[in-house]
This record gives structure tokens, sequence and C-alpha cells, in this order.
């Protein structure tokens, strides 16, 4: 008797480990892009803020410049960013960034600025 072994007999094997092994790259790939970024106000500050707050008006720092916009509250100015604003286009200009993202670098805009 001859036994039907030519390799297939392994595919369904090697198609489940391959299967298991993308599904944790997905994974991976989720807790990377949505894990240290979603809180970090500093670093979404300094990738989609700094650009024209480190250097234009409303500067980062200015306590001037922020007192009467902080007045506004957190809300309406996390809706600002989102929105735009004048010469802020709508997200920072960058709309792969969630609100958590853009709430996040306006806590640390604000917490700099007064
Ligand atoms: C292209 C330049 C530019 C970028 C990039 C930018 N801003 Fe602005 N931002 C401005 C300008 C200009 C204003 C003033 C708008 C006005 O009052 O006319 C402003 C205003 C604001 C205000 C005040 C809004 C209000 O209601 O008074 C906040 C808060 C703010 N920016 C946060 C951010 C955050 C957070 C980011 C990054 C995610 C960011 N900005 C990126 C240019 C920019």
């Amino acid at each position: 008797m001859r036994l039907a072994y030519d390799g297939y007999l392994f595919r369904p094997l090697l198609e489940d480990t391959m299967m298991r092994a993308a599904v944790g790259i997905v994974a991976i790939a989720a807790l990377l892009g949505t894990g240290p970024a979603a809180a970090d106000g500093k670093d979404i500050y300094a990738r989609a803020c700094a650009v024209c707050h480190n250097t234009l008006p409303p500067k980062i720092g200015d306590k001037a410049a922020w007192e009467p916009r902080a007045k506004l509250g957190l809300e309406a100015l996390v809706a600002s960013v989102i929105k735009g604003k004048g010469a802020m286009p709508p997200k920072a200009g960058n709309p792969v960034l969630s609100e958590a993202d853009l709430r996040a670098a306006t806590e640390y805009l604000l917490a700099l600025s007064r």
C-alpha cells in the first residue's frame, strides 16, 4: 500500500500556522497603533502641531494668547481642532488622528501654556 504522502497533507497545517501568524501581526499592529499614541499628547503635538504652534500665534507657552482661548473650555478647543479654525485645517491637516489623539495634544498644548 502506498501512503498518499505528497506534501499536501501538511498544507492545512501550514495554512493554519500562517493564519495564526497573520492574526498575531495584526493584533500587534493594532496595539502599536492605538496603544501609546492615543495617550501621548506630547508625541502627537510634536508630530502634528509643533510645525505651527512652535512658531506661529497662538504659540505654545504664550500665556496671554492662550488665556482667552482656555476660557472656552477644553471641549470647545478640541472641537475647534477637529473642525479646524482660521488657518488651522480640520484635524490639524492630519485625518488619521483620532479624537483622543487630538484631545491629548490639546491638553498638552494647554498645560504648557498657562
Ligand atoms: C497649519 C498650522 C496649524 C497646525 C498644524 C495646528 N494648528 Fe492649532 N491653530 C492654528 C492657528 C492659526 C490657530 C488660530 C485660529 C484662529 O483663532 O483663527 C490655531 C488655534 C488652535 C487652538 C485654539 C482653538 C480655539 O477655539 O481658539 C487650539 C486648541 C489648537 N490650535 C490646537 C492645535 C493642536 C492640538 C494641533 C495638533 C493636533 C494644532 N493646533 C495644529 C494653526 C495650526
